[in-house]
């Protein structure tokens, strides 16, 4: 255990792969018993004649703490143990593990290895009584010679699993801390004159466009890819493959063959891809890339790290139906599996070693492994272990030494072998701020600024291995960067983090599901809901956060002529420092946003499948169409359609790095006020990757409310990882402005206490919203500090209020005028800052409440999902339909969520129509929820709330961005809401009654 060694016994490593040899998966149910430390464990397990008949039974592969042995337990960068490397506490939880198996007689005539594919955190393995080694490095595989100590009947495996070794300070990765036998176990048989190991190396030179193949093997045998017409060739030789589909994230073609011996035959995937850098730029067939990337972690709420194929699977199909392109394994090598998805479905990886020294930052990095030389043999066992593996995979475009091992001469060894042993990759490392021994500069974090800073004077190719923290409400600031990653050549992308929340699925004592983070299993030192930052929730389901970044990430972008595309500024503006009152959308401008799937066209609708015969289709277009270097952002009026111009147009960017659009359909709608009246197709633009084009929309029926034109690009056929129809892109034109309505000048009325029978509480003004998780850190202490929790409010008179803090001076003055009469009531607020504002405000507006019935939800603004200042980028115009309840974003930890922008009116109605509607002049920002936002700020779990008598709502002017401080920079100073004056217009009517 506390040997520095990677371990003993082990047989040299060797990629990952299956063949025609024999078999024997060992997964399943295998005896158990848990000890509390390793002096504690029984001796003689290793026997045949050890009684193990009064031990459990549990799976293999698993974690033993997902299945009651044991807790986990969760810490980021603190080691859960005293620094006094390499040794452990002697209070070792010790899993003994024991199975017997029986073999047909064929197994016996072959030399047979054992493979672990991962043993967390240390493992002594004995065959037959024999010992075999001992391994560690728990994400990585293992394989023991067992030729000759096999058995027909009664063979016993035993395997002692400590959870603590010397290998624990190599694995301080922001986790869960679980142990065990969590990957495959299997027996191989080796048949002489077999296939020991290959390195398939297929190039690509896109001059040519020309493959080259080379295929090393360890051993004796021919090659053939028959679809390149190579059979029986020779390995070890440069095969010239002709010409060949070269293999990419967009377009994954591969090419089956195998390397076969008289004995052995394995399947092969081969990718034709070459990677360099050339001017500072990381290019792949010649051809600089755009990360699109996510860091993914391996977890699952109710089995850990042992994360099945299927959910591996759906994470991929996932990541590609939200335009994800990449993804970098943090912090460790993937079940290999999860690889050879990566090469199906089309995904770039940056393959991550199983390292991380991150506690020794708490003292400084004194006696940090990465620089102690006693160390080495294990750095480099892990890196070896990695390449080797994982070599053949052509999605793998760079190497990465691990995360946050701060920096020495072991990380610098394993840049060099790993130069020496694959030269056709690049090697990352974060840590190496210098780039002394990385080919890219990388950085986590990296604010706005410092990227800006990065693209204007960096040498190398740079990308965020980190950005943009998905922890709960967030991340805000995403089409900032993409600005900035689009803006330099050698600033190509990079990974936000995290994939997923490492949730754990439990159980209140009512029955009811909640997750459960840091501390919730009693953990003495841990980092509470730090492992819960997540762009899908535990259970995968996409979070706010993973649609927003589908729009960003969007590889095509549709939008106006002449406009930034995608970034609106009408009403945001408003409601910053100095502006008065809210910005009315300037019926000249056209604005661009986005859409989720619900708007998506529909293809068994008659309607959409083919343009009405009264619309002409769009001109042709000119194939190629124009630089997208050329486009002229942000300059001009936006306009759609232009003085002479009779036909409303639409610009349509490609910002894939290889592929036309060719595979795209093109569908728009016109909405009336969110009612469709006219939809029809788009002759999908003939458009070379960098390049942008005018569509001219067909001629549109006049409308007189309210009216958007939606462009969006779907697939136009069934892909492996979605069905035809599936969204990837899309744009709005506002084509008819939203109109005020003159207000009729009514008699002045008193504050209700009910709108047509339904009792109403009083609105008044608000500033408080529960922190979120990317609040709490910073802004929510300034917020607490200066009391904007507990504001209190003094009449001053019929209509003015002071609303105040206790003990402090500053304050807001707000006058609520009341006219109208009992089918119209009007509210006009107007709120003027008193004294100097020492922070930020979490929102500006007003709360009331209406009883608990009213939980259908009908609006019309921007939807379907939340949306905030700094992350609104997938809500689209039109009219929703929820309920109270489906309006809440269940994040883990509870916080504020559910925001709707932009909102014209919304009604919320019982079951029999009845309600009350809310009309905004021109918009608000609506939440509804069964709780007040002090309950959601005291609740810890999604079960502590519990819904009241009352709806509450918030409409509100603004609120506060998200930013992404939980980790990383905060709220743009563009998207902060400062103390400022302000009015917000609301008309109340009765519905229904
Ligand atoms: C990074 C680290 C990740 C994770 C993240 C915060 O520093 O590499 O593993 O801890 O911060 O969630």
């Amino acid at each position: 255990m506390d040997d520095v060694s990677p371990g003993n016994g082990a047989l040299p490593p060797r990629s990952a792969f299956t063949s025609d040899a024999p078999s024997l998966s060992l997964n399943g149910d295998w005896r158990f018993h848990l000890s509390p430390t390793a002096a504690d464990a029984p001796a003689g397990i290793e026997q045949d004649t050890f009684d193990d008949s009064s031990w459990s039974t549990l799976a293999v592969p698993s974690n033993w703490q997902m299945h009651g042995f044991g807790k986990p337990a969760y810490t980021n960068v603190q080691y859960p143990f005293p620094i006094d490397p390499p040794h452990v506490p002697s209070d070792n939880p010790t899993g003994d593990y024991r199975l017997s198996f029986d073999l047909t007689a064929t197994w016996l005539a072959h030399p047979a290895v054992l493979r672990f594919d991962g043993i967390d955190s240390c493992g002594r393995v004995w065959l037959n009584g024999t010992e075999l080694g001992v391994t560690r490095g728990s994400r990585l595989p293992v394989e023991f010679d067992v030729s000759g100590l096999l058995r027909e009947h009664g063979n016993v495996l035993a395997v002692r699993v400590h959870q603590w070794s010397s290998g624990s300070y190599l694995e301080d990765q922001d986790m869960w801390w679980l142990s065990g036998i969590f990957r495959d176990v299997t027996l191989h048989a080796r048949p002489t004159g077999g296939i020991a190991d290959y390195w398939v190396r297929a190039d690509y030179d896109h001059t040519t466009g020309q493959g080259r193949l080379r295929v090393e093997v360890d051993g004796v045998a021919w090659l053939s890819v028959p679809e390149l017409g190579i059979l029986r060739a020779s390995v070890d030789a440069s095969i010239d493959a002709g010409t060949v589909e070269p293999w990419t994230a967009e377009n994954p073609r591969l090419y089956d063959g195998y390397p076969a011996s008289d004995r052995e035959r394995v399947p092969l995937r081969i990718g034709f891809r070459t990677v360099t850098i050339e001017d500072g730029q990381v290019k792949v067939n010649g051809q600089p890339i755009m990360l699109r990337g996510v860091n993914r972690h391996e977890h699952h709420p109710t089995l850990g790290r042992a994360v099945p194929y299927e959910t591996a699977r759906a994470d991929v199909l996932l990541m590609k139906q939200h335009n994800i392109n990449a993804v970098r394994t943090s912090h460790y090598p993937p079940h290999p599996a999860f690889l050879d998805l990566c090469d199906e479905y089309g995904l770039w990886v940056i393959d991550e070693c199983d390292l991380e020294t991150h506690g020794f930052s708490e003292v400084g990095w004194d006696r940090n492994p990465s620089d102690d030389p006693r160390w080495e043999a294990a750095y480099l066992n892990r890196m070896t272990r990695m390449v080797e593996r994982d070599k053949n995979h052509p999605s793998i475009i760079m190497w990465s030494l691990g995360n946050e091992s701060h920096t020495g001469r072991n990380l610098a060894a394993m840049a060099e072998w790993t130069r020496s042993r694959d030269a056709t990759r690049p090697v990352h490392y974060e840590g190496d701020a210098a780039c002394e021994y990385v080919d890219v500069y990388s950085r986590m974090y990296a604010s706005h600024a410092e990227v800006d800073e990065i693209g204007r004077t960096t040498k190398l190719p740079f990308i965020q291995c980190e950005y943009a923290h998905a922890m709960g409400n967030g991340p805000g600031g995403l089409l900032e960067y993409r600005d900035l990653f689009e803006k330099y050549p050698r600033c190509q992308g990079g990974f936000v983090w995290e994939w997923l929340d490492h949730g754990i699925a439990r159980q209140d004592p009512e029955g009811r599901l909640f997750y459960a983070y840091g501390g919730d299993f009693g953990e003495t030192i841990h980092d509470g809901s730090f492992v819960i930052d997540g762009l899908v929730f535990p259970d995968r389901s996409p979070s706010p956060g993973l649609r927003e970044l589908k729009k960003i990430f969007e590889p095509v972008r549709i939008g106006p002529p002449n406009t930034e595309l995608a970034d609106p500024e009408t009403t945001r503006q408003a409601t910053r420092p100095g502006a008065a009152t809210w910005k009315t959308a300037d019926p000249h401008t056209v604005e661009t946003q986005g859409q989720p799937a619900p708007l998506s066209p529909d293809r068994s609708n008659p309607k959409t499948a083919e343009p009405p015969q009264t619309f002409k289709k769009a001109s042709p277009t000119t194939p190629g169409g124009r630089p997208l270097s050329s486009l002229p952002a942000g300059e001009g009026v936006g306009v759609g359609r232009g003085e002479g111009v009779d036909r409303w147009k639409v610009v349509v960017a490609n910002h894939y790095d290889y592929s036309g659009l060719e595979h795209l359909s093109f569908a728009w709608k016109l909405e009336e006020e969110g009612v469709e009246v006219a939809a029809g197709t788009l002759a999908a633009p003939r458009l070379r990757p960098g390049r942008e084009i005018t569509l001219e929309l067909p001629e549109l029926p006049e409308t007189a409310g309210e009216s958007w034109v939606t462009v969006t690009a779907a697939l136009a056929n069934d892909t492996a990882w979605a069905s035809a129809n599936h969204p990837i892109a899309w744009g709005q034109l506002n084509v008819t402005p939203h109109r005020r309505v003159a207000s009729v000048t009514k008699p002045r009325a008193e504050a209700p206490h009910e709108i047509g029978g339904i009792p109403i509480v009083q609105p008044k003004l608000d500033l408080w919203r529960a922190p979120t998780e990317n609040d709490r850190p910073g802004e929510a202490l300034r917020w607490r500090e200066a009391g904007l929790h507990r504001l209190q409010h003094r009449v001053i008179s019929d209509e003015r209020t002071r609303v105040a803090p206790p003990a402090r001076a500053f304050g807001m003055l707000v006058t609520y005028t009341w006219t109208g009469d009992e089918s119209e009531l009007h509210l006009k607020a107007g709120i003027e800052p008193d004294g100097e504002w020492p922070c930020t405000l979490p929102r500006l507006g007003l709360r009331t409440a209406i009883p608990r019935q009213f939980g259908n939800v009908e609006w019309f603004g921007r939807g379907p999902g939340e949306a905030y200042a700094d992350s609104r980028q997938a809500a689209a115009v039109g009219r929703f339909r929820s309920t109270v309840d489906g309006m809440q974003t269940p994040y883990v930890f509870p916080q504020e969520n559910g925001n709707r922008t932009e909102v014209r009116w919304a009604e919320l109605t019982d079951d029999t129509g009845r309600g009350i509607r809310i009309e905004g002049a021109p918009t608000f920002e609506f939440t509804a929820r069964r709780w007040t936002s002090e309950e959601l700020d005291a609740a810890g779990h999604t079960t502590d709330l519990e819904p009241g008598e009352w709806i509450h709502l918030n409409l509100d002017i603004a609120q506060n961005g998200l930013g992404t401080a939980s980790c990383g920079p905060g709220v743009l100073p563009q998207h902060e809401l400062h103390a400022h004056a302000a009015s917000i217009e609301l008309t109340f009517r009765p519905l229904g009654s």
